[in-house]
């Protein structure tokens, strides 16, 4: 059976301030969402959040950038925000960046991961979802999954992934892609995707089946709206078990937290969290960023029951890594590497100060 997975959110209220997201805000949106199911257009439906971030989860026959898809997301985020500015939640709204839905949420603000599939004889599939930073976060875990035998040790002992996989890089900036293949080009491949502001993983597959093994959304909110307007927060979706990595090499790469950009104001450098969906509450410093997983066992596209992966103990050292790793980082306060490299300060007030001071800049002799 061949279905579509769509997961789009976007961010249309905080509470408090940037650090959750309010239950009546999913309470409307598993409304909505409820309503499409039995009209028939939604297979099935999970509703979640990802610190102030409102995550819809939606199987359905309607394949890739469906019109409907899109657009019962975009109104039930327009819904969510109504309930939002009632509350006078913190940015009501704050991700939906046009007026007027047309057609496609792509390039409007909201975020989207979508794959379609034929559904295998068991479908185990992990949603990862990250607040508070960007979505080159997922450079270096996937990267570690399906390229780095010291991580998927699968790559070097299971026949059916021997051959490795395909990579798909965006140049978010320039609006270019390029594929390429590991394990040959994978020094190739590092030179684009260490410089994850600018480089990002987009999709993943298979090489032998050219089957789809993960997909990632890569929009960027301050090149779309020109202006900080919070941070991107991916989401990602991983098919995980048989030519794929098992589920536990999916989750290894969180078990050494990294440096991400993001947390504060979306303009530093702070570690990424792997938390459960209870403890997607950044609060230190708006932090540190986050990242949730989410495994769904599907069946005949519908999710049922989703497990909260971080929540497992064997995080707890991973947590407290990151917690070092912000004292760390913190004691830098407004300096590098803390405080984002000057050309990601352009969609904050650097370019305003520098327009303020120029005639003071006098030339050195
Ligand atoms: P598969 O053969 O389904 O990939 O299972 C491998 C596994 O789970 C080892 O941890
Ligand atoms: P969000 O993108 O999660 O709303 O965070 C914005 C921010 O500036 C946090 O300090
Ligand atoms: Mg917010
Ligand atoms: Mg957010």
């Amino acid at each position: 059976m061949k279905i579509t997975l769509s997961h789009i959110k976007a961010d249309i209220g905080g509470y408090v301030g940037h650090s959750a997201s309010h239950p009546e805000v999913l309470a409307k949106a598993e409304e909505c969402l409820a309503k499409a199911k039995q009209a028939g257009l939604l297979i099935d439906y999970h509703v979640t959040k990802c610190g102030d971030d409102l995550q819809l989860i939606m199987t359905h026959q309607q394949g890739e950038e469906s019109p409907k898809i899109h657009k019962l997301a975009w109104d039930t985020f327009v819904e969510g925000t109504e309930v939002a500015k009632k509350l006078k939640l913190y940015g009501a709204g704050q991700d939906l960046l046009v007026d007027a839905f047309a057609g496609n949420v792509k390039g409007m603000g909201p975020g989207v991961a979508e794959m379609e599939f034929e559904e295998r004889k068991s479908e185990p599939v992990i949603i990862f979802m990250a607040d508070n930073t960007s979505a080159g976060a997922w450079n270096m875990p996937l990267y570690k999954m399906f390229a780095d035998p010291f991580n998927t040790i699968g790559l070097v002992i299971a026949p059916n992934m021997h051959t490795g996989f395909t990579f798909e890089v965006h140049d978010v900036k320039e609006h270019k892609k390029i594929t390429l293949n590991a394990p040959e080009e994978i020094y190739d491949l590092l030179v684009f995707i260490g410089a994850p502001s600018r480089y990002v993983i987009k999709a993943v597959y298979h090489r032998d089946t050219g089957e789809i093994a993960s997909v990632s959304s890569t929009q960027r909110l301050s090149l779309i709206a020109d202006r900080y307007v919070g941070k991107d927060d991916p989401v990602c979706i991983v098919r995980t078990q048989g030519i794929f990595p098992a589920v536990g090499e999916v989750l290894e790469p969180f078990a050494s937290p990294i440096l991400v950009e993001g947390w504060m104001r979306g303009s530093h450098t702070g570690p990424l969290m792997p938390v459960s969906i209870p403890d997607s509450t950044p609060a230190r410093f708006d932090g540190p960023p986050r990242v949730v997983g989410l495994g769904f066992q599907l069946s005949e596209g519908n999710l049922g029951k989703p497990r909260d992966m971080f929540a497992d103990k064997s995080f707890n050292l991973a947590r407290h890594q990151a917690n070092e790793m912000a004292d760390m980082m913190r004691r830098h306060g407004p300096f590098e590497p803390h405080r984002l490299p000057l050309e990601e300060m352009e969609y904050t007030t650097m370019p305003q100060v520098i327009s303020k001071l120029r005639d003071r800049f006098v030339d050195l002799d």
